[in-house]
């Protein structure tokens, strides 16, 4: 028998295969596909006080091994989410992430505060959306205001707390150390690599916000290498993501220190990739021998 059961800050995960934040919905497209059961986790569509319509389209690009997006945390608001959308996911056997976001500190702490008393299993902090302009990626650039919004919102939150990290910055293992000084119980990383994309002919930016955040195998080298510095700078645990479209991607993010692993642009490339990576694991781990995937946490041969 061979072990997939990982877990994060105390919460176990039947398989460390998340979906990633944004590129879920809230399950119902995928549910008619397959058994959500199958997952790991699901980490919720960013959810903030009031109902937001998102930024004006064209909001998603493909790239080369990429795309952009520049959503802008479209979304029902939390508590509506609470009410209309909860119940249904709940049907299923698999962990539940809120993903909490805010203009202001505390916009965010009443998303935690609304999500702690909710049915979920974990909250993510996001300070590390690029598409927005005000709060997101704002709170989570410099160390300092990464602490203070962690150590802001940490007291209202009732469920173990993810800091989910942006890339656009110096030295990201600052503000891992940050977060875990904040109280976060883990982090996540990568979120989206700012970026643009351009058309020649009409001379204009694809996205109608001009800037975007990059995701998809194109950035999967960025992340492996930010992971495996933050597994050497932190204690908390890490949930690696950048470009996952395979088992062995999960596999190189985890020896690289992640506990578990999140899957985005591919579910928008493929929207059967997750249990299809989860299948590809499980035989990874046939093939070499390994009867308890927490083995290969950090195992890096360096
Ligand atoms: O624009 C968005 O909704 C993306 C959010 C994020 O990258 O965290």
């Amino acid at each position: 028998m061979i072990n997939m059961k990982v877990s994060v800050a105390g919460v176990e995960f039947k398989n460390p295969v998340i979906a990633a934040s944004g590129t879920f919905g809230f399950g119902k497209e995928f549910a008619s596909l397959y058994d959500l059961s199958v997952l790991g986790g699901i980490s919720l569509k960013g959810l903030t006080v009031e109902r937001r319509e998102g930024n004006a389209p064209p909001r998603i690009a493909e790239t080369p091994s990429g795309m952009l997006n520049s959503v802008g945390l479209q979304n029902p608001g939390a508590e509506y989410f609470v009410r209309h959308d909860l119940p249904e996911l709940r049907k299923y056997d698999t962990k539940l992430i809120a993903n909490i976001n805010g203009n202001t500190a505390e916009d965010y702490c009443r998303v935690a505060e609304i999500m702690s008393a909710a049915d979920v299993d974990m909250l993510e902090l996001n300070i590390s959306c690029p598409n927005v302009k005000c709060g997101g990626m704002a709170f989570g650039v410099k160390p300092e205001s990464v602490l203070a919004i962690t150590k802001t919102v940490k007291p209202y939150c009732r469920k173990p707390l993810i800091v989910k990290l942006s890339p656009n910055v110096a030295d990201i293992t600052e503000n891992a150390r940050a977060a875990e000084e904040g109280g976060a119980d883990a982090i996540a990383l990568i979120n989206t690599v700012s970026g643009m994309a351009v058309d020649a002919y009409s001379m204009r930016p694809v996205l109608a916000n001009v800037k975007g955040g990059l995701s998809g195998p194109a950035v999967k080298p960025i992340a492996l290498r930010m992971v495996y510095d933050c597994h050497n700078a932190v204690r908390i645990p890490i949930i690696g993501m950048g470009g996952i479209t395979s088992g062995t991607d999960v596999a190189e993010f985890m020896l690289c220190g992640a506990s578990a692993v999140q899957v985005g642009a591919a579910n928008i490339m493929n929207p059967m990739a997750m249990p299809e990576i989860i299948s590809r694991l499980a035989n990874y781990l046939t093939e070499t021998g390994i009867d308890d995937i927490n083995s290969l946490v950090g195992a890096l041969k360096v």
